[in-house]
């Protein structure tokens, strides 16, 4: 089944820049699909009209087959609590400590945790956060704060996990817990969608890739 659907898509930011231009794409439920390409060719762009952050100037972005443009607010919030989204600038809420951004994410996807406290621990175990919980996200260091942004996307076990450059800051053992996690993730169904340049994750044939050049979608 078709998860997404971006048909003849342009992406116009006033007054007249094209980020996006002629863009059609469809993503399978359940697929795992890297978005690479040069900064500035629009990966950030396309994604964010994958979630409705933005929306194109041209053509339309279709979930599950209906259409955005048609969409109620209520149905697209009901999308939204089953996305995970890492963004590349981590839109943390940088004066409240990495638990609370954690719980705040766990709390807003409706999921049901038996004992909340634990599963953070022991998500951000995982990543090395732990001693870290209690400290506000503006006392981390770049790559740490890059971590809580995946960490409040994992921990909501979502259906479709959409990550914005998540490697950027992290040393390579990092990296290859994080790939690990989503490759997990996809094995068990859900759809992975991660942009990146990093040549090292490229190589590892995750799935089907796909490239932007200046706003047009060059396939495989
Ligand atoms: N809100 C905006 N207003 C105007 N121009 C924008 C806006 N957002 C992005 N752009 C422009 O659109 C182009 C594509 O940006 P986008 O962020 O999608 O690229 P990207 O492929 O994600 O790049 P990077 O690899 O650096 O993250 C860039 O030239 C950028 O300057
Ligand atoms: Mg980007």
């Amino acid at each position: 089944m078709v998860i997404f659907e971006l048909k003849e898509v342009t992406k116009i930011y006033p007054p007249f820049f094209k980020a996006l231009i002629n863009v059609s794409l469809t993503i399978e439920e359940g697929e795992f699909l890297l978005l690479t390409g040069a900064t500035g060719a629009g990966k950030t762009t396309l994604l964010k009209l994958l979630y409705r952050a933005e929306v194109p100037t041209s053509g339309e972005v279709f979930f599950k087959e209906i259409p955005y443009s048609k969409i109620t607010s209520h149905k697209l919030n009901e999308i939204r609590k089953k996305m995970g989204i890492v963004f590349q600038d981590h839109k943390l809420l940088t004066d409240l400590t990495v638990y609370e951004n954690v719980k705040l994410s766990l709390i807003l996807s409706g999921k049901k945790s038996k004992n909340m406290k634990f599963e953070i621990y022991e998500y951000l175990e995982r990543f090395g956060l732990a001693q870290k919980a209690q400290k506000k996200v503006k006392e981390l260091s770049g790559g740490e704060q890059q971590k809580v942004g995946i960490v409040r996307a994992l921990i909501r076990d979502p259906e479709i996990l959409i990550a914005d450059e998540p490697t950027g800051n992290l040393d390579p053992i990092s990296i290859n817990e994080i790939l690990k996690i989503l490759k997990d993730l996809h094995a068990k169904g859900k759809t992975i969608i991660l942009a990146t340049h990093d040549p090292v994750i490229l190589k590892q044939n995750l799935g089907r890739t796909v490239m932007l050049n200046r706003g047009e979608l060059v396939q495989e």
